[in-house]
């Protein structure tokens, strides 16, 4: 992960909880690909159950709808943002029963009744996630656009148990693009966050 110069201007913390806190989501660890249409209508649409933060939702969709489509365009969950929208940058990580998924690259219809979480539901009760608390206490973020997808990631990568080091932390969030550079910032706040024991 490159380094960069992080000294540009304070961000907008109002902004940036509006942005992450209430609904919840994965990194380019793993990249789910639709493995089995579900039940095709006449239309040659499909049914797909999808389970996102804790709540169902029964769709009918065009069988090439991926995830972040349909997070954000039907399920109005825009936190998971749409960058590059060709599995290069992890803006649109979300965590599929708790791996960290690029959605772009993740047909909807393949993680049908799977446990999805986007960014939206990683605060519980009002309470933002630590996570998401140790971004904002290191400025991990400028613009935000990224911010969603990196705590995404950074909430899985503590999981899998490798946010060893700064070098390690370094590595495998190298999935997720800052083009603000934020990165130093990124790293600190990753370390600071409780849960990597
Ligand atoms: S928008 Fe999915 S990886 Fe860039
Ligand atoms: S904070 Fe702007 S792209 Fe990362």
């Amino acid at each position: 992960m490159p380094n960069a110069d992080n000294s540009g201007s304070k961000p907008r913390r109002r902004g940036f909880q509006r942005t992450t806190a209430k609904p919840e989501p994965a990194a380019r660890g793993d990249v789910v690909v639709a493995e089995r249409p579900r039940s095709r209508t006449a239309s040659g649409s499909v049914a797909v159950t999808l389970r996102v933060n804790g709540d169902e939702h029964r769709l009918t969709l065009d069988p090439r709808t991926t995830l972040l489509d349909a997070l954000r365009d039907h399920l109005d969950l825009p936190g998971t943002k749409k960058g590059c929208d060709m599995g290069a940058c992890g803006a649109c990580t979300v965590h599929v029963d708790g791996r960290r998924v690029v959605s772009c690259l993740t047909l909807a219809a393949s993680v049908d009744r799977q446990a999805i979480t986007t960014i939206e539901g990683l605060a519980q009760n009002g309470e933002l996630h630590p996570m998401q608390v140790a971004f904002l206490d290191h400025d991990g973020f400028q613009c935000g656009y990224c911010t969603p997808g990196q705590i995404m990631s950074a909430v899985a990568l503590i999981r899998e148990g490798r946010a060893t080091s700064p070098e390690a932390i370094r590595e495998f969030m190298n999935g997720n693009i800052c083009r603000c550079g934020a990165y130093p910032n990124i790293v600190a706040a990753i370390k600071a966050a409780p849960g990597k024991e």
